[in-house]
């Protein structure tokens, strides 16, 4: 059946277990799927007429926090929306009246997306999709539902931090660890503080210690690198290198006041680091290992192997 008329489906159960915030997982996406939207005629017909317009609204933090934050506290929220050529100009989030504003958020394998449902009708879309970039509106709804024929709503869930830290992250060196552990702290409070609607001066400091911390790290690691002669140093480097910019470049901006800090901005951030750990600084981890590095722990290591081996992390 398709997406969309099983969510409407879904929406008049009115499950009173399912709330807001619907995870989904993704089963069978075949490889050759390919977006095409121009093979759909007509738009939805439950979809607002301004809902190309309205979907920009899901990249603004404010808006999304306050829904979250309606979400979380059970409580009734009002926002209003400024500028937008729609017919909705106050969005008011009843979290205990079933036909009120709906913040869907699907996190599949492949794509992440944000619906907003106003009284039933679907105002707003964002898709984002690995490799394809980000969409709005009628297009990422398109998109959308060919994407998802394979998918099912599986349960309710507000994440409750971006991922934690553990055993497969270990570079084998228990300072190193102990960084990389503080950076993925680091970043899920950020995710807290951004969820819960926190003053700019607590968002402001907690950004500008992650990035002091983070060039902090690169060079205890790069210091290795020289000292025990890492081949791949180089090329490692370049890594570090290029994230501080993109980083330093969103800070100036971000105080300018030209960029905001978003999920989306978050979920960079978290991505590459976990990325980054998990494939770049695994490498020197095992290269330290393989020669005798004295600094390497080899419990560290067994324990490590082991975790990334159930997590079939060395396959890919
Ligand atoms: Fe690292
Ligand atoms: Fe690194």
């Amino acid at each position: 059946m398709p997406f969309l008329r099983r969510l409407r489906r879904w929406w008049h159960m009115r499950n009173p277990e399912i709330r807001w915030i619907v995870e989904v997982g993704v089963k069978e996406v075949p490889e050759e799927a390919n977006p095409a939207p121009d093979r759909m005629d007509q738009p939805y017909p439950f979809v607002s007429k301004y809902v190309d317009e309205n979907s920009y609204l899901l990249d603004d933090p404010d808006i999304m926090l306050t829904l979250f934050r309606s979400v979380v506290d059970k409580r009734e929220e009002h926002i209003r929306l400024h500028g937008l050529p729609g017919e909705i100009k106050l969005l008011v989030a009843r979290p205990d009246v079933a036909n009120g504003v709906y913040l869907l958020a699907f996190n599949g394998e492949r794509f992440r997306a944000w619906l907003l449902t106003y009284y039933g009708v679907i105002t707003a879309v964002r898709l984002d999709e690995a490799g394809m970039g980000t969409s709005y509106g009628l297009r990422a709804l398109r998109w959308l539902d060919e994407w998802t024929g394979s998918v099912d709503i599986v349960k309710i869930r507000l994440r409750e931090s971006l991922y934690s830290w553990g055993p497969e992250f270990s570079v084998y060196i228990k300072g190193l660890d102990n960084q990389h552990h503080y950076l993925v702290t680091t970043l899920n409070n950020l995710y807290k503080y951004l969820l819960a609607g926190s003053a700019r001066r607590i968002l402001d400091d907690t950004l500008n210690a992650l990035l002091d911390y983070t060039k902090f790290h690169f060079r205890s690691e790069e210091v290795l690198f020289d000292k025990y002669g890492y081949p791949k140093a180089e090329g490692h480097r370049k890594q570090h290198q290029t994230f501080v910019e993109k980083a330093s470049d969103f800070m100036e901006k971000y105080k300018a006041g030209e960029a905001r800090l978003t999920l989306e901005v978050l979920h960079f951030l978290a991505d590459w680091v976990k990325n980054h750990i998990l494939t770049s600084d695994h490498d020197y981890g095992e290269w330290f290992y393989e020669h005798g590095v004295p600094i390497v722990e080899e419990k560290l290591v067994r324990r490590s192997r082991e975790v990334r081996a159930k997590l079939g992390l060395d396959k890919l």
